[in-house]
């Protein structure tokens, strides 16, 4: 049984960090574990330009804890008014890593999101010029088709036809809930990643609703099925390169989330390596866990992986406590259970 394992540092392809009182509290967790991440754009205003995308960049970096060497990889947010130059531009000077496609109304603060695929045709043929990887939030938001189903319905509705109309665009499909979208990703001969969250791999629809309604567990895209979180774990630990960890966590203080009308995220970022450790444990994959949380995504984005290591323990530790900031606390992700693992620090 291994008891210690050695992999190079992770990364995390899907994050948010909020701006103030919020980034600053939160930023040490990530900083702690992950070396980089794909930072998501949808604050309230959006992060659109190259130089709303700087400013932020600034402010993470000046969040930083002393001595920390993270690197935040900053994405833009994609609107109908965004103008190919300024992509183009912000791509060309290493600024921007990624533009983050948000339907409109699909999840929080997505309001300025796409509604007319065709109104981004020219933002996204001058990505694929320019080799910049479109991440998508996977959802469609007609209010006839069912939660449930709206990452599979995506897939034929948006995703499909985005791929036939522009092969060359390289894209990450996010935070993928679904056997459907595995199966996509899977059949795709190139071009097309995706990620994949720690709570994903560790909940399903029922843990979020029978017995009581846990808001903490909610998220966007709903967690799924029982078959569904197989389906996730099985490409996880595959060791299928198209698959790699983007933790979606996403905080909001707690009485966003303990609310009538409570707001969609989880706040994984402090447990996400423990819980995808015990998920690769469990399935008797760990030789594959560094390639999951390592090496896919940098290979997705063509970045080296980081050169430094990390050494995760097997060893009992207790969920940590809510992190309070100046707007309220946020409560971390907890399954119940005590982590199995723990990061050596
Ligand atoms: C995210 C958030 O809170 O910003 N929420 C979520 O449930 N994942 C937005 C997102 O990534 O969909
Ligand atoms: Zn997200």
């Amino acid at each position: 049984m291994t008891d210690t394992l050695t992999i190079r540092r992770p990364d995390d392809w899907h994050l948010h960090l909020r701006d103030g009182a919020v980034l600053k509290a939160v930023l040490p967790h990530t900083e702690r574990d992950f070396a980089r991440a794909i930072i998501m754009p949808n604050l309230v205003p959006p992060v659109v330009t190259a130089a709303d995308a700087a400013d932020y960049r600034d402010r993470i970096l000046s969040a930083k804890s002393q001595g920390s060497r993270f690197q935040p990889l900053m994405t833009l947010y994609l609107t109908e008014e965004t103008q190919p130059k300024d992509v183009r531009a912000a791509a060309e000077i290493g600024l921007v890593k990624a533009v983050k496609l948000y339907p409109a109304g699909a999840t929080t603060n997505s309001a300025s999101g796409v509604r007319d695929m065709d109104r981004v045709m020219r933002v996204l043929e001058t990505m694929a010029q320019v080799n910049l990887p479109l991440c998508v939030h996977g959802e469609v938001t007609d209010a006839a088709i069912d939660i449930f189903d709206r990452e599979a319905v995506f897939i034929d509705r948006v995703l499909d036809p985005l791929r036939r109309r522009l092969p060359e665009l390289r894209i990450v499909m996010e935070h993928v809930t679904t056997a459907d979208a595995v199966d996509y990703v899977r059949a795709a001969e190139r071009h097309l990643g995706a990620t994949i969250t720690a709570h994903h791999l560790v909940i399903n629809r029922t843990h979020m609703l029978a017995g009581g309604i846990r808001p903490h567990y909610y998220c966007l895209p709903i967690v799924k099925r029982e078959r569904h979180r197989l389906a996730l774990r099985a490409a996880a630990t595959s060791g299928d390169a198209r698959f790699f960890l983007g933790t979606d966590s996403a905080p909001h203080v707690d009485a966003a989330k303990e609310s009538a009308c409570g707001c969609a995220g989880c706040y994984t970022a402090p447990v996400a390596l423990p819980l995808v450790a015990q998920v690769f444990d469990e399935e008797d994959a760990l030789d594959r866990l560094e390639a999951f949380v390592s090496l896919n995504g940098p290979a997705f984005y063509r970045l080296p992986p980081n050169e430094d290591m990390i050494t995760l323990r097997r060893a009992e530790a207790p969920v940590p406590p809510a992190v309070e900031t100046a707007q309220g606390s946020i409560t971390v992700f907890d399954t119940g259970r005590p982590l199995a693992w723990q990061v050596e620090r």
